[in-house]
C-alpha cells in the first residue's frame, strides 16, 4: 500500500523529511477496523510528532485525520461492515492515516456524513472532538435547556479547532461567542462562522473586551500559545470562572493568579481516550455520530479551506510547511492516493 513515512525529524523542506513508500496492508485486530482512506486533513499534532522522531527509528506514519470506507472488519467488531464510509481521527500511538489502508480502533470511528463529500468529511474529526470535548465536557457547558447567559472567549478563532468551536459553542443556549483573529482574512472567516465578537488577540484583549462593556468573560477556550496570553486570560477570567487549555506550555505558569478568582484551568487532549482506553472510550464515537447529523441537518459545515492535492510526501510537505507557519485558516485536506484500484 502507498503510504508516506519519516524516518528521522527533519525540517519539512529537507528532501526526506517525508518519504513516499511501499507497506504491506495490515490485518484488523478484534476492536480494529481496517480502513481504505479516501481523504485526509493535517494537524498540528503532525509535525509536532514527525520533530520528535528519533533516528534510526522504523517508518513513522503521521496522520490523525481521516475519511475512509470500512475494508474489513476485527473479530469484535458489530457496528460497522466492510463498504461503510467512515470518518475518525485515531490514535496517537498507532500509525496514522499518511496511508492507503490504516486499522482504527472502531469505538473511536463515526459515520460520515452523508451530504458532504471525503475531503470535506476529512477536515472535520480531530478539531470537532477536540471542540466538543472542551466545551461540552471540560467547561461544562450545556447543548441545550434553559439560557447559561455567559461568555465564552476562544483565543485562537480562525484555526482549525477554533473553527469547529466558534460553531459547536452556538449549541450552548445564551451563550455569547468572542473569537480572537489577528488578520482581515481570519476575522471574516470567524464571523462568517458565527461568531458575536471578534477581537485581535495581537493586540491587548483586556482592554478590546471593555471596549465591548466585559469586565470578565465567565470561560475561556485557549487554543493556541497560551504562554503569551496567561497573563490576560488570569486578568480577564470572572470569579469562578473556567479555562480550557489544549497546547502545552512552554514555560510553567502561575497557577496562584487564579487563586483569589477560584477559577480554575482544565486540559483537553483529544487523544486521552484512546492513549489510556478509557471506560467510556466509546464516547468519541458518539461524538463523531453526532457532528455526522449535525452536518447532515445542516446545522454544522465543513471547515475545509483548501485541497492541497493527492496523498503524497510533495503534497503533504506543503501542507506541513503551511501549517508551520501557525497562519491557517480552517482545514487543509489531501484527497485520493492515484492509486491501482479505489474500489467505493
Ligand atoms: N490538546 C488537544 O487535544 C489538541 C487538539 C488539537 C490541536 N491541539 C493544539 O492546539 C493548537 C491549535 O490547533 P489548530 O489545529 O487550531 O491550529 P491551526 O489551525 O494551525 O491554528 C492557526 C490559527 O492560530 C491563530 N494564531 C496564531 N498565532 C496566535 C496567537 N499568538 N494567539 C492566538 N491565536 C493565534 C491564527 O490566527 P490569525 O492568523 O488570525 O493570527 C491561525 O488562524 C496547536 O498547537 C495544536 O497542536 C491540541
Amino acid at each position: 500500500m502507498k503510504t508516506i513515512a519519516a524516518y528521522k525529524a527533519l525540517p519539512i523542506d529537507h528532501p526526506e523529511s517525508l518519504l513516499d513508500i511501499d507497506l504491506p496492508i495490515p490485518n484488523p485486530k478484534e476492536h480494529d477496523l481496517l480502513i481504505k482512506v479516501r481523504a485526509v486533513s493535517v494537524n498540528p499534532a503532525d509535525y509536532r510528532v514527525r520533530k520528535r522522531i528519533t533516528e534510526g527509528s522504523t517508518a513513522t506514519i503521521l496522520g490523525w485525520d481521516a475519511s475512509g470506507v470500512v475494508e474489513k472488519v476485527g473479530a469484535l467488531v458489530t457496528e460497522y461492515k466492510s463498504g461503510d464510509k467512515v470518518f475518525y481521527a485515531g490514535d496517537l500511538n498507532r500509525p496514522g492515516c499518511n496511508s492507503e489502508y490504516q486499522l482504527v480502533d472502531a469505538r473511536v470511528v463515526g459515520r460520515k456524513p452523508k451530504t458532504i463529500d471525503h475531503a470535506h468529511t476529512a477536515a472535520m474529526p480531530l478539531t470537532s472532538l477536540t471542540a466538543w470535548e472542551a466545551i461540552f465536557e471540560r467547561l461544562q457547558l450545556p447543548k441545550a435547556g434553559k439560557p447559561v447567559d455567559q461568555s465564552l472567549l476562544i483565543i485562537g478563532g480562525a484555526g482549525g479547532v477554533g473553527s469547529m468551536a466558534i460553531q459547536l459553542a452556538q449549541f450552548v443556549p445564551g451563550l455569547t461567542v468572542i473569537a480572537t483573529a489577528s488578520h482581515s482574512e481570519s476575522k471574516h472567516w470567524v464571523k462568517d462562522l458565527g461568531a458575536h465578537y471578534i477581537i485581535d488577540h495581537s493586540k491587548d484583549i483586556s482592554k478590546q473586551l471593555t471596549v465591548l462593556g466585559y469586565e470578565y468573560v465567565d470561560t475561556i477556550l485557549c487554543l493556541n500559545s497560551p504562554d503569551e496570553h496567561w497573563n490576560a486570560i488570569c486578568n480577564i477570567t470572572a470569579p469562578m470562572g473556567k479555562i480550557c487549555g489544549i497546547v502545552p506550555f512552554l514555560k510553567a505558569p502561575d497557577i496562584n493568579l487564579l487563586l483569589h478568582k477560584s477559577a480554575s484551568f482544565i486540559w483537553e487532549m483529544m487523544f486521552t481516550r484512546t492513549m489510556f482506553q478509557t471506560a467510556d472510550i466509546t464516547t468519541q464515537r458518539n461524538i463523531l455520530n453526532a457532528i455526522s447529523e449535525m452536518v447532515d441537518a445542516g446545522s454544522l459545515r465543513s471547515t475545509l479551506k483548501q485541497i492541497i492535492g493527492q496523498i503524497n510526501a510533495d503534497n503533504l510537505k506543503k501542507a506541513h510547511a503551511q501549517l508551520e507557519s501557525n497562519r491557517t485558516i480552517g482545514k487543509l485536506v489531501l484527497e485520493g492516493f492515484n492509486s491501482r484500484s479505489i474500489n467505493h
